[in-house]
């Protein structure tokens, strides 16, 4: 069998210990030669590293695995690259996030004002970095996970038009399967096939076919959701922290207002404003909580095993720790399954290049180019669609024509996202100023020039010059 070559960009990610364990794990099934992290933050990065040379020694013999800030040793003769970089950090996230706050708008991470000034970041970032890695392996796949995904994707689609090869995906429609398929019949996401349709963050599931049978389980789940009280039969309250169990059971109120389909988690954000600006405390934010939970927890995780020097024989040790579950029944005995406490992230990237490299054909929600899939919306809208992907990239299923109200909400945010790419690739304040305007989560010019005043002043040097 082949033996991959896998780097990861934002070695440093509080997701890389996971993604690490997850290709430990699956190393009969995708065997490795090599293994690189890479980032621009020698100090953050090294703490992960030390875990990783650990993790590696002991369930990994024979894999090179090494960290760098060196771009030529990083990307040199690689198969795959796993991209989750974060241009400003969690510094910038709680800006981006706090900064609308203060004037009454949605403050997150990739919706609304704070997801176009981190698309302003991530843009030129991740432009440069796909450069850089095409410099040294020009056949790499590049799946790529930095946010804002959407805005990422409009853009890589301009700069990189025939790059079959790099793929932008989201976990948060496999994260909503995980939590929500048990309503049909306790089934799980690996049974189900799913339908969906819309920009990243901001889409709809369709249909959820039952792979065995290819009956359509949506309508159940709907059901059930329409009916309330899945808290109850699902028990993921307690389990997650404070904003997913809010976000998870908001999702029952989005079906209620609208049962014909089941909308992302981050539809809340578009279709009700003011119960989530009302719900959001503009001095203590999601990157506060980032900040002292997932970010601390990872780089006190990863010391702890590079202090002991091993993983076999403790809490920490691998095949354990999974076997015990994810972290949501972790007893104490062991440390939980994934560190940043998102069971879908690792194993969906992980998934997705064994289906590149086996050629399988699986699959996958992917965001790809409109080029008639959805018949009725724009030509090039980087729609978040099922795919077959393989060894050719990703092929997406055509789907049916949206709805007035889906096509109404899609095509404004689309204009937005091309005045947002717009902005950041010609440097132009009058785009940002649109992008801002035409967003409904803004809406008032004057509002939107304060904001974007505010977030160009915050921003500095991130920033690409706006004039
Ligand atoms: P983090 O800040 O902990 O990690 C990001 C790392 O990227 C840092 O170590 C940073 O130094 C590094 N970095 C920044 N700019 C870089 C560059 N130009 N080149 C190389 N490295 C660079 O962030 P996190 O919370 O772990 O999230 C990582 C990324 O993954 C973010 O973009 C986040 O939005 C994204 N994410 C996406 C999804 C999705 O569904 N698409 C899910 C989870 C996380
Ligand atoms: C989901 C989304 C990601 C987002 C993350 C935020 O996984 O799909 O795009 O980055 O949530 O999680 P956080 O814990 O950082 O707020
Ligand atoms: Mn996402």
């Amino acid at each position: 069998m082949k033996q991959f070559s896998v780097a990861i960009a934002g070695g440093g990610s509080t997701y890389t210990p996971d993604m690490l364990e997850m290709l430990c794990l699956v190393r009969e099934h995708f065997p490795l030669r090599r293994v690189v992290l890479y980032d621009i933050d020698e100090t953050r990065q090294a703490h992960i590293g030390r875990f990783g040379e650990i993790l590696f020694r002991e369930y990994y013999p024979g894999v090179e695995f090494c960290y760098t800030t060196d771009p030529a040793k990083a990307f040199t003769d690689i198969d795959f690259v796993l991209v989750q970089i974060r241009p400003g950090g969690l510094a910038m996230r709680e800006q981006d996030e706090k900064i609308p706050l203060r004037h009454g708008v949605i403050g997150q991470e990739t919706c609304g004002p704070g997801g176009f000034a981190y698309g302003m970041r991530s843009v030129p970032a991740m432009i440069e970095l796909v450069n850089t890695i095409r410099r040294y392996s020009p056949e790499a796949w590049i799946l790529n996970y930095s946010n804002p995904a959407a805005i990422v994707a409009e853009a890589t689609k301009r700069v990189f038009p025939d790059d079959f090869r790099l793929i932008n995906i989201c976990d948060m429609p496999i994260s909503i399967m995980d939590i929500f398929c048990p309503l049909a019949g306790g089934r799980k996401r690996m049974d189900i096939e799913p339908r969906y349709y819309g920009l990243n963050h901001f889409g709809w599931f369709t249909a959820m076919y039952d792979k065995q049978t290819g009956e359509d389980v949506l309508p159940e789940i709907l059901e059930k959701l329409q009916k309330g009280g899945c808290d109850d039969e699902l028990g993921f309250s307690g389990k997650n922290d404070d904003y997913w169990n809010f976000t998870f059971k908001h999702l029952e109120k989005m079906v209620q207002d609208y049962p014909h389909s089941l909308p992302n988690t981050y539809m809340q954000y578009y279709l009700y404003p003011q119960t989530m600006v009302a719900h959001s405390d503009p001095n203590y934010t999601r990157a506060n909580t980032v900040i002292d939970g997932r970010e601390k927890r990872v780089k006190a995780y990863c010391d702890e095993v590079a202090s002991l020097g091993r993983m076999r024989g403790t809490k920490f040790d691998l095949d354990r720790k999974y076997s015990a579950g994810s972290h949501k029944n972790a007893d104490g005995e062991f440390e939980s399954a994934t560190v940043a406490h998102n069971d879908a992230h690792a194993t969906y990237i992980v998934e997705l290049a064994m289906s590149i490299a086996y050629n399988r054909n699986d699959v996958f929600l992917i965001i790809t180019e409109n080029k008639g899939v959805v018949p009725n919306l724009s030509d090039g809208m980087m729609l978040e669609v099922a795919c077959r992907v393989g060894a050719r990239g990703a092929e997406p299923f055509r789907m049916e024509e949206a709805g007035t109200f889906e096509k109404g909400l899609l095509e404004g945010q689309y204009a937005y996202e091309k005045l947002a790419v717009d902005a950041a690739l010609e440097g132009s304040y009058q785009k940002a100023l649109q992008a801002l305007a035409v967003s409904r989560t803004v809406a008032d010019t004057d509002l939107a020039r304060t904001i974007l005043d505010e977030y160009i002043a915050a921003n500095g040097e991130h920033f690409p010059v706006l004039k």
